[in-house]
């Protein structure tokens, strides 16, 4: 018989730990689910009334368990010490130097945290890979807690249940997630482990949506998904490049694409590629992982996928530059987005830090506003590049600039008719009056109304369309 789960600890309080616990405490009041994390300033954030990251609903959430069965806290030690499944969420960045820098996963985190719960442990418990790791860790992680558990009578289920959440949806991602995860080892006991989190999620995910796999398999999903997902996204900016050339439009290609039930409408957006924290990760663990096998065939197939993302940003700045008489220096330049996508303030692998960084190589000055992201969050981004201008709106960005660049997919750039949102859309026409001539508009996510801005007296850029070079000719 499997026994309720009553006391659950997540170790790592960022963007996976932080909303997927909250979200479990929220469904599951006679659970106590305490997050920790190493660091007091994430722990305080988390503990304040601004939280440490931004997505849509999740402050409501978090406010309405703290307290009661919702912790955060940075003492470690006794949140592991009195839970029955640990989730491990901490962060599982690429290698930077060593065997494997620039495409494999930096387990030192992992690990660290495995040694504690090894270290600590007075009672049997689950441990959870939540974090994305390479096919296998799981392997590590029960070498690690075997040779240090000392104690007799302690013993340890691994399971792996990879987070599928998109960030700027996580809430309703976890809410009504697509599918449940949850891989573990053919053994009864690692069967029963499965089952008691199993049961934890059917508080409020329907049992057909709840899978079980093996471990590896369940650990090669998550990397599987995210790769998957990438390709789409560098091949639709592949045909967006084809369209520019020939006159075809890309969201006219898509839509007639995703209509077919096998390729389906979702993720056809083309843009300035993928950004975020995920995906480029992920194909390099893949990459490495083929390497590692001598699977060089199918290594080189997947890192096509990150040349092309690559070619993407490269691609969209050249084609700035080109329009602008080939030279930008000294003239200013309103880009619109730093975050990766729309609603987070999360600028991980952003595209729009490619751009800025081009244009500022070129000796163009660069204003930037985000709705979400911090001066300070800027300036780390772009690290020697800093000699560019934070705005605090649209309007200010692009007060006597020649170009107005949108590089995220935020509503707020949107006509209104497209945002569905009730607060006022960008006043174009007052844009163009305060502009240099000739003025023009970059739009990098396709999400402008192209032809309204060309009425105003715009030239417009959009990827995916030859447009620009249309009015020209
Ligand atoms: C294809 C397109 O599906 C169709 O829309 C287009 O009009 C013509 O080309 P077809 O070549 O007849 O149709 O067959 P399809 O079912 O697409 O299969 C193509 C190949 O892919 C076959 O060899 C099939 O065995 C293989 N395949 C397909 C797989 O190996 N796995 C799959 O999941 C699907
Ligand atoms: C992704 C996966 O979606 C999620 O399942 C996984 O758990 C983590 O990685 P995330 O990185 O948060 O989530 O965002 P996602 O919505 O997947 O977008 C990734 C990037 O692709 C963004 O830069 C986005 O702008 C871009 N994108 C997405 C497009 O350019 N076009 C699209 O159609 C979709
Ligand atoms: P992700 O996007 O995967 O959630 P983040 O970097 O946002 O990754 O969050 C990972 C968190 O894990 C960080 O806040 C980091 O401080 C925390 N962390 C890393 N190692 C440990 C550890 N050994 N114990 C507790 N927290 C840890």
């Amino acid at each position: 018989r499997s026994e309720p789960i009553q006391s659950i600890c997540c170790i790592g309080a960022g963007y996976v730990g932080g909303p997927t616990c909250a979200v479990l405490a929220w469904k599951c009041p006679n659970i106590c689910v305490t997050i920790v994390d190493i660091s007091q300033e994430r722990i305080d954030a988390w503990n304040s009334d601004e939280l440490p990251i931004f997505e849509p609903g999740l402050e409501e959430i978090v406010k309405s368990r703290r307290g009661k069965n919702l912790f955060f806290s940075t003492d470690i030690d006794a949140a592991i010490i009195a839970a029955d499944l640990v989730f491990v969420s901490v962060n599982t960045p690429t290698k930077t130097r060593g065997v494997g820098a620039g495409y494999a996963a930096d387990l030192q985190y992992v690990e660290a945290a495995t040694r504690r719960i090894a270290l600590l442990s007075t009672k049997s418990k689950i441990i959870v890979e939540k974090s994305t790791v390479p096919c296998r860790t799981a392997e590590s992680m029960r070498a690690i807690l075997d040779a240090t558990s000392p104690r007799p009578g302690v013993h340890f289920d691994i399971l792996s249940n990879p987070e599928f959440l998109a960030e700027g949806t996580a809430v309703q991602d976890l809410l009504k997630p697509d599918r449940i995860l949850i891989g573990a080892l053919n053994t009864k006991s690692g069967k029963l482990a499965q089952d008691r989190l199993a049961n934890v999620y059917a508080t409020w995910v329907e049992r057909s949506a709840i899978i079980t796999t093996g471990l590896w398999s369940s650990e090669l999903t998550k990397l599987a998904a995210n790769a998957l997902l990438a390709q789409r996204i560098s091949s639709i900016s592949s045909l967006a490049a084809i369209c520019e050339k020939t006159g075809a439009e890309i969201d006219e290609v898509a839509r007639g694409c995703g209509k077919d039930s096998r390729l389906g409408p979702h993720f056809l957006k083309a843009g300035l590629g993928f950004g975020g924290s995920c995906f480029q990760k992920d194909i390099f663990n893949l990459i490495y992982l083929a390497e590692t096998f001598s699977l060089q065939p199918v290594a080189d197939y997947w890192r096509q996928v990150l040349v092309m993302n690559e070619w993407t940003k490269a691609s969209f700045s050249r084609t700035i530059i080109r329009h602008m008489f080939s030279t930008v220096s000294n003239k200013k330049i309103a880009l619109l987005g730093f975050a990766f996508k729309k609603d987070t303030g999360d600028t991980r692998e952003s595209p729009a830090i490619s751009i800025a960084r081009d244009l500022l190589v070129e000796g163009a000055e660069v204003y930037i506003y985000d709705p979400k992201v911090s001066e300070r969050n800027m300036r780390q981004c772009l690290g020697a590049f800093s000699n560019f201008h934070f705005s605090s709106s649209v309007e200010a960005a692009a007060l006597n600039a020649s170009a107005v660049v949108v590089a995220t997919d935020w509503d707020e750039f949107k006509p209104s008719s497209s945002s569905g949102k009730t607060a006022a859309a960008i006043d174009w026409t007052s844009i163009y009056a305060n502009m240099n001539r000739p003025a023009f508009v970059f739009d990098g996510r396709g999400i402008l109304d192209t032809a309204a801005l060309q009425n105003i007296g715009f030239k417009v850029h959009t990827v995916g369309r030859g447009n620009l070079v249309d009015t020209l000719s």
